[in-house]
C-alpha cells in the first residue's frame, strides 16, 4: 500500500499499543511511540520511541505542534486517565484528531459474585472490615491507598521489583509480568488461601485468568469501574484503528493543517 503524508503519535503503555505499533511498523506508517516510564525494564518498540510525560496538556499540545502530528491516537491502559484526559484537551486544542483503542471492560457472568466500586477510594472503604486474606490485583501505584486497612493480609503480584519499602504490613509479593492462566491463578489463590480478589475493570484476555479462577472457586471479587474520561472516539481492535487512519488520512489533514 502507499503511505500517506501522515505522523502518528500513539500513545503507549498496554498491550494494545504493542500490537498496534507491531502493525504500523510493518505497514510503514510513519509513528512515534510515547512511553510515560514507569517501569525501568521498557519493551523495546518497532517504531521511534520516545520516554517520560509531556508536562501536562499544554506540554502535549506543544509536542503535537513541534513535532506535525497529524494523528494522536491513545492507547494508553484503561486505567490511565490522566493522560486520556490530557490527549482529549490536547487534541481539541491543537487541531489533531485523535482515537481511543481499548479493550471493552469485562462484565460479571454467572457464578461471579462482584461487588463494584467506582474508585480506588471506594475500595479502600469497602475493606474496612476484620481481616481478610486479599489478592491485590492492582500494581504498585496504588499500593499507598491500602495502608489505610493494614489489618488484612495481600497477595502482590508486580511486573518488576519494587524499590520502596512496601506500604503495607502483611503481603506476600510475587513478581510475574504474566500473561496468567485460569489453572496458575486458581492454584495461586488456593496456595495462599485467598478469601477475595480486588482488580481494577482493565478488560483484555492477560489479567482475566484470575476471575475465572475467582468464579470457579466461589470467591468474591472487589471491581473497580475504569476512571471517567471526557467523551472521544473509541475503537476496540487494530483493524478499525487502521480503518481511521485509512479514513481520516483521506481528509487530508496537512492541508487542513497548513503542513
Ligand atoms: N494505571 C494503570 O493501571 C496502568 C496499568 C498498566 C500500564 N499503565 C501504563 O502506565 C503509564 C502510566 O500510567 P498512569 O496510570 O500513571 O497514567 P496517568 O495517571 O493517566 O498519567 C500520569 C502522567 O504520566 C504521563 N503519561 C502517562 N502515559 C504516558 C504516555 N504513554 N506517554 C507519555 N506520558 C505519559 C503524563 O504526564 P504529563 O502530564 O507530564 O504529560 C500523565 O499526565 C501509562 O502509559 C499506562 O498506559 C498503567
Amino acid at each position: 500500500m502507499t503511505t500517506p503524508m501522515i505522523n502518528i503519535l500513539l500513545l503507549g503503555g498496554s498491550s494494545e499499543a504493542t500490537a498496534l505499533a507491531r502493525v504500523l511498523a510493518d505497514r510503514g506508517w510513519p509513528a512515534t511511540f510515547s512511553y510515560a516510564g514507569r517501569v525501568k525494564a521498557l519493551a523495546p518498540q518497532p517504531l521511534p520511541t520516545r520516554v517520560g510525560g509531556f508536562g501536562g496538556v499544554d506540554g502535549l499540545v506543544r509536542y503535537l505542534r513541534d513535532h506535525q502530528i497529524t494523528h494522536l491516537i491513545d492507547a494508553t491502559h484503561p486505567f490511565a486517565g490522566q493522560i486520556s484526559t490530557h490527549a482529549v484537551r490536547a487534541a481539541e486544542q491543537a487541531g489533531v484528531p485523535l482515537l481511543a483503542f481499548t479493550r471493552p471492560p469485562w462484565t460479571p457472568e454467572a457464578g461471579d459474585h462482584w461487588q463494584t466500586v467506582p474508585d480506588m477510594a471506594a475500595a479502600v472503604a469497602a475493606l474496612s472490615g476484620p481481616p481478610e486474606r486479599i489478592m491485590l490485583a492492582l500494581g504498585r501505584l496504588q499500593l499507598p491507598l491500602f495502608a489505610a486497612q493494614p489489618q488484612h493480609h495481600y497477595l502482590l503480584r508486580f511486573v518488576e521489583e519494587p524499590t520502596e519499602l512496601l506500604p503495607v504490613p502483611d503481603y506476600s509479593l510475587i513478581i510475574d509480568r504474566g500473561p496468567f492462566t485460569e489453572e496458575s491463578d486458581r492454584a495461586l489463590l488456593e496456595q495462599y488461601r485467598i478469601d477475595r480478589v480486588v482488580s481494577k475493570n482493565a478488560g483484555g484476555e492477560g489479567a482475566r485468568a484470575k476471575l475465572t479462577a475467582a468464579r470457579q472457586l466461589g470467591l468474591p471479587v472487589l471491581m473497580i469501574d475504569r476512571p471517567q474520561v471526557p467523551p472521544r472516539a473509541e475503537v476496540h481492535s487494530v483493524e478499525a484503528v487502521l480503518d481511521w487512519l485509512a479514513h481520516e488520512s483521506e481528509r487530508s489533514p496537512e492541508a487542513e493543517r497548513g503542513v
